[in-house]
């Protein structure tokens, strides 16, 4: 079954807990001691690491999975990439809107029909103006580009894309309600930014148009994850 992407009933199940863990053990025991947490994101270390084993053991356990791994190739090799995801039954991927719409069009054939639903990346946060500019050669702004970035994503086919918490609502008003924007940058009031700068809480990041939330180190970095959890809850 595809995943809900109006998940407007409980706001716990629109949290997705980051797992950056460097083994599949240190991500299992955090996934076993947090029962509650619904959906979990497997990006490229974790994946690297131990990727099936991860997948595997989060399966069996009923959860759901965004597997972050950003591709980015020719046509032909994201789509057979994609196409084994599909195996893992990963509910969402992602893939860099900047291969190009061919690209994604060749990605989405492969997961139709499937569970996994493909994400854009528009640009990496940490690409700031400048670079973009003058090292990338992209002649636009930077809300300009990734506007751009997520229609072409749209066109080519894709449920919805990766977004800052501040650029969702001027997305949500270009691409409908039907498109899933899922955005990290989320702190809840009071925690540590850590390498993010340009954060909203919870509940801002919902009130935006957020479908979804990524949240990491708040909840895995914290003392005590499972009142970090809860905390969190409370505030969406
Ligand atoms: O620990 P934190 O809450 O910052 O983690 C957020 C997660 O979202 C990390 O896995 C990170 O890779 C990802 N992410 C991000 N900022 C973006 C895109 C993705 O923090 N712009």
């Amino acid at each position: 079954m595809k995943i809900n992407l109006n998940p407007e009933k409980d706001p716990a199940s629109k949290i997705i807990v980051a797992l950056d863990f460097p083994t599949a053990i240190a991500a299992i025991n955090l996934c076993d001691r947090l029962p509650e947490v619904s959906f979990w994101k497997v990006g490229l270390e974790l994946f690297i690491a131990d990727g099936s084993t991860v997948l595997r053991e989060l399966k069996a356990r009923n959860k759901k999975i965004f597997l972050d791994l950003k591709l980015h190739d020719i046509p032909n090799t994201v789509a057979s990439a994609c196409r084994i995801a599909t195996k893992y039954g990963a509910d969402f991927l992602t893939i860099h809107a900047s291969g190009g719409k061919a690209m994604m069009q060749a990605a989405q054939a492969e997961v139709r029909g499937s569970t996994t639903q493909l994400l854009a990346i528009s640009l990496l946060t940490s690409i700031s103006a400048q670079e973009l500019a003058s090292d990338l050669k992209v002649s636009v702004e930077v809300p300009e580009y990734v506007a751009e970035m997520v229609v072409l994503a749209q066109k080519s086919g894709l449920t919805g894309a990766v977004c800052s918490p501040h650029e969702v609502a001027n997305l949500r008003s270009l691409l409908g309600d039907d498109f899933c924007f899922v955005t990290p940058g989320v702190r809840p009031t009071g925690a540590a930014l850590g390498d993010q700068s340009r954060v909203m809480t919870p509940k801002q990041a919902i009130a935006a148009g957020a479908n979804y939330l990524v949240i990491g180190r708040p909840i895995t970095a914290a003392i005590d994850p499972v009142s970090a959890w809860k905390q969190i809850c409370q505030d969406c």
